[in-house]
This record gives C-alpha cells, sequence and structure tokens, in this order.
C-alpha cells in the first residue's frame, strides 16, 4: 500500500501504552489518525503531538463509538483498548469485576468491529487490528484475562472465514510483556505489583509493538497478517507444571 492510499485510521486506548505509540507511528506513516479514550487531556495531549483528532469516548459506550465509526468511515481500526487486573485465582474476582474486564476487553472490542465492517465492506477495503495477547496464545496464569485474549484471538480468526470476499483484513497482536502503565492500572497496590511489573529483563517497548502494526497495516490490500506474536528475547513461554514440584 503506497503511502497516497493509508487513508483514516482509529486507535483506540490511545493515551497511553500501545495506543498512544501507534497513533504516532500511524500518522507518521500517512494515516490520518482519530485517537480515542477516557482520559481527555492526555489524548488531547498525544493528538497534538500525532497531529491525530481525540475524541474523549470510553470504549464500552457502544452507541458513542458506533456513531464515531459510523461518522468517519475508518479504513483502518486498532482495537487496542484493554486492561488487566490484578493477579488472583478466578475465584478471587468478584462478579462485577468478571463482567467489567469483559465489558471492555472483550464485548466492547466485538461491538466496534461489528460497527465497522458493513461501511468497510462497502467500500471494498479496510483493516482491523486487535491488540491481543500472548496470553491468548499460551496460560499465562491469568485465567479471565486470558479468556478474554482467547476471545478476541477467535474473533479475528473467523472474521477471516466470515469477512473473506469482503476485501476487508484481519490481524491479531499478540505481544509478550509491554513496559506500559498495563500493571500500574490493573495492580493499584505497590507491594502488590512489584514482583509482577519488574521482571529484571528488557520489555518491549510500546513502540516495538507499533512498529509491528504499523507494518501489518503498511502491507499491500491482497496481504492479510493473520497473527503476529512478539516477545521480548527475555521472555518466553510454555512448559510444565507438576503439583508438589
Ligand atoms: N503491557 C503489556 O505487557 C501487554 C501485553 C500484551 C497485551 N497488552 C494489551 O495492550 C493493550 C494496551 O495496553 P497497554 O499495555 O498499552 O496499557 P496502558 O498503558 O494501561 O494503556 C491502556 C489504554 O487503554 C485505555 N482504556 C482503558 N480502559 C478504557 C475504556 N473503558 N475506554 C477507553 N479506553 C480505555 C487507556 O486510556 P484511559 O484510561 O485514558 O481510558 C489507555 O490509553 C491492552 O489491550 C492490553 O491488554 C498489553
Amino acid at each position: 500500500m503506497t503511502k497516497a492510499e493509508r487513508g483514516k485510521a482509529l486507535v483506540t486506548g490511545a493515551s497511553s501504552g500501545i495506543g498512544a505509540a501507534t497513533a504516532l507511528a500511524l500518522a507518521a506513516d500517512g494515516w490520518r489518525v482519530h485517537a480515542t479514550a477516557r482520559r481527555a487531556e492526555r489524548l488531547a495531549a498525544l493528538a497534538a503531538e500525532a497531529g491525530a483528532v481525540a475524541h474523549a469516548i470510553d470504549a464500552t459506550d457502544e452507541p458513542a463509538m458506533r456513531a464515531l465509526v459510523e461518522a468517519e468511515g475508518f479504513d483502518l481500526i486498532v482495537a487496542n483498548a484493554g486492561r488487566g487486573a490484578a493477579i488472583t485465582g478466578l475465584s478471587g474476582f468478584p462478579p462485577e469485576e468478571i463482567a467489567s474486564m469483559i465489558a471492555l476487553n472483550v464485548t466492547a472490542t466485538i461491538q466496534l468491529v461489528a460497527a465497522a465492517l458493513p461501511g468497510m465492506a462497502a467500500r471494498g477495503r479496510g483493516h482491523v487490528i486487535t491488540v491481543g495477547s500472548v496470553s491468548g496464545l499460551y496460560p499465562t496464569g491469568t485465567a479471565l484475562y486470558g479468556a478474554s485474549k482467547h476471545a478476541i484471538r477467535g474473533l479475528v480468526r473467523n472474521l477471516r472465514l466470515e469477512g473473506l470476499g469482503t476485501g476487508v483484513r484481519f490481524t491479531d497482536i499478540q505481544p509478550g510483556r509491554v513496559s506500559t502503565e498495563f500493571y500500574d492500572v490493573a495492580i493499584p497496590d505497590a507491594a502488590a505489583r512489584a514482583p509482577i511489573k519488574e521482571t529484571g529483563i528488557e520489555e518491549l517497548s510500546p513502540g516495538d509493538v507499533a512498529e509491528a502494526i504499523r507494518w501489518a497495516a503498511s502491507l499491500p490490500p491482497h496481504v492479510n497478517i493473520s497473527a503476529l506474536e512478539l516477545a521480548p528475547t527475555g521472555q518466553a513461554y510454555g512448559g510444565a507444571r507438576f503439583a508438589g514440584r
């Protein structure tokens, strides 16, 4: 895809971390970027830096997100807004916390994509990029968060089939550990957070992930990167555990 063909992009969760870096990377690559998040001031600062249009909208506000998508007719959507939770066994989560995480990580993403697809299909082009996680591929000891990211991977895999022939592309980006505010938000207690957040390795930067997103979006229209897993060199997943050992 040439720079002249880049078109209009939406990045959700663009007030920090991966979303902010992606808005900057896409804008620098020729996309006309619209950015959403809840913290209006941070979003406005990012938008000014990127030359993007800011919309302070909660991703779970389906009517507002739908209105934005239908008004703008985005060529590229990066569904990035999401969060983790304090790591605990599943039964440690109150029902409302389970519902709240699924509402953001899963339902809001599905609703956003559902709102965008008819316009993309009618225009015969479009690209939906989700920010999933390695937790959507491997057990990472976080059943609730892992379930939410498995759902996103399943969504994208199925949309590849459903969307066949429409010209719309679907990509799930699956990062390992990225140095962002993710764990500060997920685990407010600093003492509980420290052993989980401090890895001692060189983690991915938000810019590393943004570059993967920028690249996938920049490829010619006949190339679909269905999934892209990336992790710090110093981090790996898998293995087996045995009770009592
Ligand atoms: N960091 C990692 O290690 C890692 C690894 C794999 C995948 N991920 C995924 O990467 C994505 C981005 O996370 P990050 O690491 O960049 O964390 P982050 O720095 O905490 O950024 C999260 C972004 O999501 C936005 N957000 C949260 N709740 C929202 C809501 N209800 N409505 C609209 N926006 C909302 C936040 O903005 P506001 O608070 O201003 O709304 C913020 O811009 C998430 O989907 C996460 O699951 C992260």
